[in-house]
């Protein structure tokens, strides 16, 4: 958005009378950068922006969100700086152009890990003006470990829990039931969640107690992991047999040949599902 010729002339006057350089603006479209921890070498955060030749003392810093420090500058016509978190992780060598203005406006960080996860802002300045650009930068894990199983709950519930284990950032754990004669599945809400939080991952345990009445027969539990942002997702399931109820009256069966029947049963089952 350069000032050129009258246009230009009014330009620089309008500048020189209100003290406004009209030549310095930024590119700010929402961008995030989604990437695996430990998958990539490098990550390049860009700050673009358009400069006139009038507009003097460029200075670009970089912030991370969660951290008040600065992470980076560049001062035109020096050599750049990382800082704070940022220290040991930017290229410094790298040029996003060969043009003066721009040669060392963009951060190329490398090696990026879960803890550079986070919003960035990009301040460019002159003498007489200051534009930002905001960046989004997403390195996850996924998660170790998920497991779900469904147990007995005292006489007639059922308890379904769902361990999710280490994993970056904090995940959606959803479950879902399906009855095995069926293909719809449903979402169970109202699960109790907890998370803890340890060396920067996420661990999360999901349990929901549920009356065997509202299953019809033998019943699919998944569990569904999700990092929001991402396109990841980690899905495991359990497979329940329902205990069988006294109805109208009459003991269907003993306590004892009820459980092996629903052993066998549900290793046939688990057999299933795995085909
Ligand atoms: C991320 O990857 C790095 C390097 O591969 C590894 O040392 C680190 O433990 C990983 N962090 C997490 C949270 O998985
Ligand atoms: C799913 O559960 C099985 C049985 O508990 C386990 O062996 C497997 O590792 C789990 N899968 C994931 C992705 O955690």
């Amino acid at each position: 958005m350069g000032c050129r010729g009258y246009v230009g002339l009014f330009c620089l006057c309008l500048a020189v009378m209100t003290g406004i350089a009209q030549g310095l603006e930024v590119v700010d479209e929402l961008e995030v950068k989604v990437i695996e921890n430990g998958t990539v070498e490098a990550v390049i955060l860009d700050c673009p922006y358009t400069v006139d030749e009038e507009d003097l003392g460029l200075v670009v810093k970089w912030f991370h969100a969660e951290n008040p420090l600065q992470v980076y500058q560049w001062i035109v016509g020096e050599l750049p700086q990382a800082l704070g978190i940022l220290a040991d992780h930017v290229d410094l060598e790298y040029e996003a152009s060969e043009d003066d203005s721009h040669r060392h406006r963009a951060i190329r960080i490398l090696n990026p890990t879960t803890e550079l996860t986070g919003e960035y802002t990009c301040r460019v300045s002159t003498f007489d003006v200051d534009r930002f650009v905001h960046r989004k930068l997403i390195v996850y894990s996924r998660p170790a470990n998920v497991h779900v199983w469904a147990e007995e709950e005292g006489e007639d519930s059922v308890k379904v829990i769902c361990d999710v284990e280490d994993v970056f950032p904090e995940p959606k754990v959803t479950l879902h039931m399906k009855a095995k004669d069926s293909n719809k599945k449903m979402i169970l809400e109202g699960a109790k969640e907890e998370k803890t939080w340890s060396e920067g991952l996420y661990s999360t345990k999901v349990e929901l107690i549920m009356e065997e009445d509202d299953l019809d027969g033998p019943t699919h539990f998944e569990c569904e992991v999700t990092i929001p942002s991402t396109d990841v997702q980690v899905l495991n399931k359990t497979h329940y047999q329902p205990r069988v109820h006294e109805m109208a009256g009459a003991v269907i069966s003993g306590s004892e040949s009820r459980s092996a029947v629903s052993v066998v049963v549900s290793l046939v089952f688990l057999g299933l599902w795995r085909f």
